[in-house]
């Protein structure tokens, strides 16, 4: 199965999210698993939106907290989100550079979802993705999706050149025993997705700005259409 996963961050307002999804009613089935991680209080009107409109998407939270419901004050526990999301962002590399998460906290993270039943996708970056995957323990990992996302490549307009991307990806397959989904994602858009989701290279993307605009992203759903 391919992926295609929009991360919207700390953008758009709950009328423009709504917005945004509205423009998708009526589309119908989809060749792709599409997620759309949109800010955590857009999520259960999303969620109610997204059945009501018979949307083909599902939906992920931008991050969960690595500890259980608790005296945690401000923290998103996984059972609070589980009944509106199928996926969760773990890791991505703009919370282990802002919020200082370290790889331990990332691998809780990924047990929180895992023990709620959310698909946690975990982010990794070089020259770190080997110590970022190998810090969750393989059991957990399987249960996973993971993306590659350069730190060069995010929000820059700059990608990874499609062969570099390969490699890496390859080198990530292996720690996982070529049994977890790799996605690629930094400055995916319409126009480059498919260098980097083929056979060849990585099962999905993971998307960030390119994912905001309704066009772009309806035409990334249509590359995958057979
Ligand atoms: P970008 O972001 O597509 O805007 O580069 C990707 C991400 O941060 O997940």
């Amino acid at each position: 199965m391919n992926y295609l996963v929009a991360n919207w961050k700390s953008f758009k307002s709950l009328d423009k999210s709504l917005g945004w999804l509205e423009t998708f009613k009526g589309m119908g089935k989809t060749d792709v698993e599409v997620v759309v991680c949109p800010p955590f209080p857009y999520l259960r009107l999303m969620n109610e939106k997204v059945d009501e409109w018979r949307l083909p998407f599902s939906l992920g939270v931008q991050d969960i907290s690595p500890f259980p419901f608790g005296a945690y004050t401000g923290a998103i526990a996984a059972e609070m989100v589980k009944d509106w999301v199928k996926y969760a962002i773990v890791g991505h590399s703009e919370r282990r550079r802002y919020f200082h998460e370290t790889h331990q906290e990332v691998a809780n993270k990924v047990d929180m979802c895992l023990e709620s039943e959310i698909i946690p996708i975990v982010c990794v970056d070089e020259p770190y993705a080997t110590q970022q995957v190998a810090a969750i323990p393989q059991k957990s990992l399987k249960k996973c999706l993971i993306a590659y996302e350069p730190l060069d490549a995010i929000g820059t307009g700059a990608p990874d050149d499609p062969e570099h991307a390969k490699e890496v990806i390859k080198r990530i397959r292996l720690k996982s025993d070529n049994e977890v989904p790799v996605l690629y994602g930094g400055s995916v858009t319409s126009a480059n997705i498919s260098e980097f989701v083929n056979d060849e290279v990585s099962d999905g993307a993971l998307v960030g700005g390119a994912s905001m605009r309704a066009d772009e992203w309806r035409m990334m759903i249509e590359v995958f259409r057979r």
